[in-house]
């Protein structure tokens, strides 16, 4: 598989991506999927978070961040002082991975491979030339290891205020600072729900320090 590289519009804006990524064939994981998701908000947001791939209701619903997981997202933004409309929303990856073990049964999530990410990682690099954010919030280890290296562990630098790696590619347009917390979905997992909950939202609450 090439990857995404030849699929992606050397014009025309978020709006132009937002189209052009309903015909990517990149890699095979839009064969399965309903439609790709691709990222959305402010087209010149200071903060971009970005996830690993959109979950079973973004696939329905053509949104990312749209399901439990979203849910918790967005009621972390706002505890945080951030308007879900003043930031934006992304994956790593913009087609749904998932298992189906009979037909008709619940579509079970899978972790992109590293392949995956490799061949998508030309749409997240056009989001972050266009958006231009100053800062990144990684969600997840999927996307701390994309930008920060496949050695990057989240539970050791969680909630710490990072140099955007210079070697992104992204030249002048690149952002200050990343931040990589845990998955909005792992504290949905968690034993104890209120305190995963709170750290997360803490790690946001460090995270929009930078903005100043
Ligand atoms: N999980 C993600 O990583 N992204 C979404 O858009 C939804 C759930
Ligand atoms: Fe293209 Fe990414 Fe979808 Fe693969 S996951 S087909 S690279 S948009």
């Amino acid at each position: 598989e090439a990857g995404a590289e030849e699929f992606v519009p050397s014009r025309g804006g978020l709006p132009a991506m937002e189209k052009a990524v309903r015909e990517c064939r990149g890699c095979d994981l839009h064969e399965n999927a309903t439609q790709a998701v691709f990222g959305e908000g402010a087209a010149r947001a200071r903060v971009m978070f970005v996830g690993e791939q959109p979950g079973d209701s973004e696939d329905v619903q053509g949104h990312p961040f749209v399901g439990p997981a979203g849910r918790t997202l967005d009621r972390a933004l706002q505890e945080a002082g951030l308007r879900r409309d003043e930031v934006y929303l992304t994956n790593v990856v913009k087609h749904f991975k998932f298992e189906q073990r009979e037909r008709g049964k619940r579509r079970i999530h899978k972790k992109p491979s590293a392949t995956e990410v490799r061949a998508c990682r030309p749409w997240l690099t056009a989001e972050l030339r266009l958006v231009k954010p100053q800062l990144v919030v990684c969600l997840g280890a999927t996307a701390a290891k994309a930008l920060l290296g496949s050695s990057f562990r989240v539970s050791e630098h969680r909630g710490a205020v990072l140099d955007f790696p210079a070697d992104a590619g992204l030249g002048e347009s690149a952002p200050d600072s990343v931040v990589a917390t845990v998955h909005p979905s792992s504290v949905l997992r968690a034993e104890d729900r209120d305190a995963a909950y709170r750290q997360f939202r803490d790690d946001l609450r460090a995270a929009v320090q930078v903005l100043g």
